[in-house]
């Protein structure tokens, strides 16, 4: 082959590559990718990174607070750090997001980032990363996050209903899923997110107290053993501030023991049992009762949540600070 045939060769590789980007850009929209801030914020993985260890380090709450906001972020509108919004009625005062914690952390990362490369970095991307992250610091295996997301200008407390419930059966749950476009198996992977963080005893008193209208008694489905155990951590009398790991035995490490509870009927939380119970959710409990089938679907799964109608390249702002909209 000549010289010139092979340069020809080249140029049509080049454009073939272009028409299939194009297409995909206008089939698909933009999407996010892996590194999209390589040339525009090289250090914002290790600046998300490195702010959520330090606060980690102080409370070891922040992991799960971070993990669990960036879930209720991305099924309202998106990922789009619309849970971050201050103000009356925004998204973060509805009931479902009034125990969130770790807003802070977003804060500080974001003040580092405006301060390395102003005006770049949506704070959508930092809870995506800190989500992720948050699983790092607590011994779980990691995933490339793809960023490029856009933050969002409208955050709704009446936004917030399709968010699930503690007491949804697996039918409903699995339909809340899908409306993300996350199946069966995602919903199952994502909850063992439950294997670090607490639940507040209102969440699931009634389960030991009171299951039925008849009133005086358990939820059948919970191990009699292990219904002293909680009764002793929910006095019926609590204040309303004692918290339980949803994880018991385990409630800061990142493993799959949260899967073995289940099998062993010491799942916390109603909704969380019942992915036992129900046997199209049972197969995937019992394939991620191993570490290593957990891990790798989590991080897949993630990667499918934090894509959920992500807004991307022209649309949504970069916000100057998380809690306001510009
Ligand atoms: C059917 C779906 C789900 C339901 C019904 C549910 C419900 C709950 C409830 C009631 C709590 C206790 C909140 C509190 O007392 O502060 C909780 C905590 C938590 N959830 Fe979920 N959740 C679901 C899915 C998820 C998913 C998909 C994730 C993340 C991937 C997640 C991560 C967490 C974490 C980490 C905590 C602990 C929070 C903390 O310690 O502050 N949850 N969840
Ligand atoms: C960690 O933060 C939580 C939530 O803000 C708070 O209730 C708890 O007391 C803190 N723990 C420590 C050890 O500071
Ligand atoms: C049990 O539930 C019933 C109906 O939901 C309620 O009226 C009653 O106060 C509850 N009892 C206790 C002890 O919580």
């Amino acid at each position: 082959m000549g010289r010139g045939s092979s340069n020809h060769t080249i140029i049509l590789i080049f454009v073939v590559v272009l028409l299939a980007q194009l297409d995909a850009a206008l089939v698909h929209g933009q999407a996010t990718r892996v590194g999209f801030y390589s040339k525009t914020c090289p250090r914002v993985e290790s600046i998300v990174r490195s702010t959520v260890q330090t606060h980690f380090r102080s409370n070891l709450t922040i992991a799960p607070g971070l993990l669990r906001m960036h879930f209720h972020d991305c099924f309202v509108h998106g990922c789009d750090a619309s849970i971050l919004i201050d103000g009356a009625n925004t998204e973060k005062t509805a009931p479902p997001n009034s125990l969130l914690r770790g807003y802070e952390v977003i804060d500080d990362a974001k003040a580092k980032l405006e301060a390395a490369c102003p005006g770049v970095v949506s704070c959508a991307d930092i809870l995506a990363l800190a989500a992720r992250d948050s699983v790092f610091v607590t011994k779980g295996s990691s995933w490339q996050v793809p960023t490029g997301r856009r933050d969002g200008r409208i955050s709704l407390a009446s936004d917030t209903s399709n968010l699930p419930g503690f007491r949804d059966s697996v039918d409903v749950q699995k339909q809340k899923f899908a409306e993300k476009g996350l199946d069966t198996k995602d919903l199952v992977a994502l909850v063992g997110g439950h294997t670090i963080g607490t639940a507040a005893c209102q969440f699931f008193r009634y389960r030991l107290y009171n299951f039925t209208t008849s009133g005086n008694d358990a939820d059948p489905t919970i191990d009699p053993t292990f219904l002293p155990q909680l009764r002793a951590l929910c006095p019926q009398n609590d204040d309303g501030t004692r918290r339980v790991g949803l994880d018991t035995g385990s409630q800061n490490r990142f493993d799959s023991s949260f899967f073995n509870n289940l099998r062993n009927s010491h799942g916390v939380l109603e909704s969380d049992q019942k992915l036992w119970i129900d046997a199209s959710t049972r197969t995937f409990v019992q394939r991620f009762l191993g570490v290593r089938g957990f891990s790798v679907e989590f991080g897949r799964s993630m990667v499918k949540m934090s894509n959920v109608d992500v807004k991307t390249g022209t649309e949504g702002e970069i916000r100057k600070i998380c809690s306001a909209i510009n």
